[in-house]
């Protein structure tokens, strides 16, 4: 989980987005922090927390900016995206309407963001299967068809968070 004396090789920076309560905060809690809260308070303006991690023997500080998933809180748009290299736009696997809402996002992403911003689609929240309403296929889909990677993560459980990061940070270097 990093080290203040180490040598960086690089930064990259990644933006967190999708509607407010789909896990945003908690993904990045449990990245940077290996912690995760089930009474996480909304996100107001912007936040952000780095890790250092070693990728192909070369050290890495990702830095990952969270913003409100809700309009009235959210930070000046252009400066969240300047110099973004990755972006994380997550849905919740619960609540369909997080999903439906995607597209706009990704509109956003791409009116604002670097035309080669490496994204991934994520579905948050898989340890509640029983309350799914977004059907991996329909996401994969979708993903494929947008040019996106894709995982479903648990913040709760830490299924996939490491991997979700990864996969964004190995590509953009
Ligand atoms: P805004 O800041 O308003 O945009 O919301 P957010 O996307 O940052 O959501 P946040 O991380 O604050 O999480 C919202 C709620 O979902 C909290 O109660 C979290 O504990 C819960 N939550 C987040 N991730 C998971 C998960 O993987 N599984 C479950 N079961 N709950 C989760
Ligand atoms: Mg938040």
């Amino acid at each position: 989980y990093g080290d203040a004396n180490q040598k960086i090789d690089y930064v990259f920076k990644v933006v967190l987005i999708g509607d407010s309560a789909v896990g945003k905060s908690q993904i990045l809690a449990r990245f940077a922090r290996n912690e995760f809260s089930l009474d996480s308070k909304a996100t107001i303006g912007v936040e952000f927390q780095t890790r250092t991690l070693v990728i192909q023997h070369k050290s890495v500080k990702a830095q990952i900016w969270d913003t409100a998933g809700q309009e009235r809180y959210r930070a000046v748009t252009s400066a969240y995206y300047r110099g973004a290299l990755g972006a994380m736009l997550v849905y919740d696997i619960t609540k369909r309407q997080t999903f439906d809402h995607i597209p706009r996002w990704l509109e956003e992403l791409r009116s604002h963001a670097d035309k080669n911003i490496v994204i991934i689609l994520i579905g948050n929240k898989s340890d509640l299967e029983d309350q799914r309403a977004v059907p991996t296929e329909d996401a994969k889909e979708f993903a494929e068809k947008e040019g996106l990677f894709f995982l479903e993560t648990s913040a709760l459980e830490s299924t996939n968070v490491e991997n979700a990061f990864m996969t964004v940070l190995t590509e953009i270097f």
